[in-house]
């Protein structure tokens, strides 16, 4: 089997931070989300893996590699236009051959592997497996509805009236089948060529689509609250470490993973929470589900439910920032200048909220 992931797209749900980098790329738990689909499709026992790429392809290939760190080997598939997800199986056709594939959206999170789908789906005769998960809304998902006997009759993309609750997860297993469907279906009305629809093509022609019900986790880490959620998540199955410097002075509450390099000085961090490598908590507080990467200061702050990314800086806030995702090389701090007052460099298509 291989495994096919996809990484392209422009990432619009998490501007400004996709301005300048990938969403794929986004920690959550200081791990891209992009790595933690590599491992799990390592884990599953793929190790011949291609990764389409799009406008962001080369700074995906400057994180990625070869895949050798991952005991893998990646070959990269440009996609001149993000024409959609089937159009990114269409042009993988040479990489894929004839082989039974599962295809993975580079920015989906989901909890405990996909081990499970893929035996079930290597010892099966189905010409695809769909993974599906009950969610409150629907709508913002391709969405299956199935029959009394637990058989897929109809898929629809984003539908307005949804059919079901079960929301297509973006990991799917394909035969060659597929190629037939995506060679046959037109651009959707957002002018894409849906996955959505060539699993519908299969159904309709009578090949075997099989459901599979996750019953973990899912995230789909398109926007900032859904990357909270994930970093929440994730954190919580991590188990605690050590292995950066703390002062007599700093108190680690429950499961807190200080990473080496990092230092904690005279600093509360109550879990979970990770501290990256070479960062520095210095009188600070970190509270739970929070990630700061690596090479940041936290400094006379607190910060809790939130992301930083690398190379950035939060210095003497007098309140306690939250439900925050602070991009790379930025700098939070309070003004010493004269008259007080906010001042601001945000990039376009930031949020900022202030007391
Ligand atoms: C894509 C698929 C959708 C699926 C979702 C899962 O949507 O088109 O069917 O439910 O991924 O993440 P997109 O995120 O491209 O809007």
């Amino acid at each position: 089997m291989k495994g096919l992931v996809l990484s392209g797209g422009k990432g619009t749900r998490l501007r400004p931070i996709t301005y300048t980098s990938a969403k794929q790329l986004v920690p959550v738990a200081n791990k891209p989300v992009l790595f933690r689909v590599i491992e799990a499709i390592r884990d599953a026992g793929i190790t011949d893996i291609g990764i389409v790429i799009g406008d962001t392809g080369d700074e995906i290939r400057a994180a990625v590699g070869n895949g050798r760190r991952w005991g893998v080997q990646i070959t990269y598939i440009p996609q001149e236009t993000p024409a959609g997800l089937a159009h990114a199986v269409k042009i993988s056709r040479d990489f894929l051959g004839d082989e039974r594939f599962v295809m993975f959206l580079g920015d989906n999170c989901i909890q405990g592997g996909i081990s499970p789908l893929i035996e079930q789906f290597g010892r099966s005769d189905h010409n695809a497996q769909i993974v599906l998960k009950q969610v409150s809304d629907p709508r913002q998902f391709g969405v299956a509805e199935l029959d009394d006997d637990g058989r897929v009759i109809r898929l629809v993309e984003k539908p307005r009236e949804p059919r079901s609750d079960l929301a297509l997860v973006g990991i799917y297993l394909f035969d060659h089948r597929i190629f037939e469907a995506v060679n046959s279906i037109r651009p959707s009305a957002r002018g894409e060529l849906e996955i959505t629809d060539a699993i519908q093509w299969l159904v309709g022609a009578g090949y075997r689509v099989s459901p599979y019900i996750h019953e973990g986790w899912w995230i789909d880490t398109g926007k900032k609250d859904d990357l909270l959620e994930a970093n929440r998540l994730v954190l919580e199955e991590l188990p605690a470490a050590v292995q950066g410097y703390v002062d007599r002075d700093s108190q680690l509450i429950g499961k807190v993973i200080v990473e080496p390099g990092a230092e904690v000085i005279n600093s509360t961090i109550r879990g979970p929470a990770i501290i990256g490598e070479k960062t520095r908590i210095l009188n600070a507080y970190v509270g739970p589900f929070t990630s700061i990467y690596h090479d940041c200061l936290i400094e006379e702050s607190e910060i809790e439910h939130s992301i930083v990314l690398e190379h950035s800086s939060i210095r003497g806030l007098p309140h306690r920032l939250e439900d925050s995702l602070i991009g790379r090389n930025v700098e939070v701090s309070r003004s010493p200048f004269k008259p007080k007052a906010y001042r601001l460099m945000l990039g376009d298509n930031s949020t900022v909220g202030v007391l």
